[in-house]
């Protein structure tokens, strides 16, 4: 009897799932089980050898069957830690960001202007893209024969025959939102107003749908050097340099009044651009004081209020801060393009975080 014991509790103990278990179970103490085989002998034994056998043989029954539940209880244990070590996760890992897509240059760089504007108090003002061509020109001080009209090569929508109104435009600039925000507000304003524009042009430097971005401040005393200090701050924060040198060169808009274009310093050597050093200057954005025209034409008192305007172009400033040759390819949707210049989603600019990390 000790052989028994010894042969199913080694085997109890080595067995590596249920099923052996159960196995194990059915030969010792099943119906035709070594053990209930052994008890029915005892009706065959003589009185003392019974009283002897029988408690030894229910004592190694009962043995069996606790090493039996135990080794059970410790095989379902042994599975659960399995499975917990399996699917176990660190939920204090960073994001892996996935480069299958990434954030375009020019929704990278309107979040960096919209980010360095925010901070200085403008908010985001907004017009639509398919505009009437009293918004894009005559309440910009461009009226019917004015020959920017011309120059902007504008986009026309068609008039069905007979109907003499002027036709719509696809918005030949971000002006327009200039008007819409001064009816819409009324005075104060501090905005700028990102967005597509349109024009008949392509070549390297040109396609038929750009963007922009619009800024406008109007108030009781500003001034062209407020303009003069938002740009300089903005300059220096978007190329993320200490110092920049500006220039101011008088030109003409019809709906400022004075009018300056503005250069900033750089040099090209290397063939690498680097702003805020060497002898040449590259033209950034169109700016001025807000013509009286304009501001009549938006609803607000030229007695009362003035302001300035600027308007850039941001597909420019793109290429110029990321290094990208031709303006045609930011809109071929080039797969290879996107990911060699494309941003990683997670990197939201800000600038307490760095704008372009
Ligand atoms: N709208 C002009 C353009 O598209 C840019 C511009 C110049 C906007 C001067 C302005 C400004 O607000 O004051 O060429």
């Amino acid at each position: 009897m000790s052989d028994l014991r010894e042969t199913y509790l080694k085997a109890i103990a080595g067995a590596g799932d249920e099923a052996t278990l159960e196995a194990l179970r059915v030969q010792a103490l099943g119906k035709k089980g070594e053990i209930s085989l052994a008890m029915r002998e005892l009706g065959r034994m003589s009185a003392e050898e019974r009283q002897e056998a029988g408690p030894r043989l229910n004592a190694l029954k009962d043995e069996i069957n606790s090493a039996l539940a135990a080794k059970k209880q410790a095989l379902a244990d042994a599975g659960l830690d399995e499975r917990l070590r399996g699917e176990w996760l660190d939920v204090t890992l960073p994001a892996r960001p996935r480069r299958q897509g990434t954030i375009h240059p020019v929704s990278q760089v309107t979040e960096e202007v919209t980010a360095i504007f925010a901070d200085m108090g403008f908010a985001v003002a907004e017009g639509p893209q398919i505009e009437s061509d009293w918004y894009n020109f005559d309440a910009l001080n461009i009226p019917g024969h004015h020959p920017a009209r011309a120059e902007m090569d504008t986009f026309y929508t068609h008039r069905a025959d007979g109907d003499d109104r002027p036709p719509h435009v696809l918005r030949t600039h971000t002006s327009p939102v200039q008007i819409r925000t001064m009816q819409a507000e009324g005075a104060p304003i501090r905005v700028i107003a990102p967005g597509r524009v349109y024009r008949a042009d392509y070549d390297q430097t040109h396609t038929p749908m750009f963007h922009q971005v619009e800024g406008l401040a109007i108030d009781r005393d500003i001034s062209m050097a407020n303009l003069k200090w938002v740009l300089e701050e903005f300059v220096k924060a978007f190329f993320e340099v200490d110092t920049v040198d500006l220039r101011f060169r008088a030109s003409h808009f019809p709906f400022t009044e004075p009018s300056a274009e503005v250069d900033i310093r750089c040099s090209w050597e290397g063939g690498t651009l680097k702003v805020g050093e060497g002898d040449d200057w590259l033209e950034i954005l169109g700016s001025g004081m807000v013509h009286p025209h304009v501001l009549l034409a938006g609803g607000i008192d030229p007695e009362q209020w003035q302001g300035f305007a600027f308007g850039m172009g941001i597909d420019r400033i793109a290429m110029l801060k990321y290094g990208i040759p031709d303006l045609r390819a930011f809109f071929d949707s080039d797969l290879r393009w996107l990911r060699h210049y494309g941003f990683a989603a997670l990197d939201v600019p800000t600038l307490h975080g760095g704008l372009s990390r």
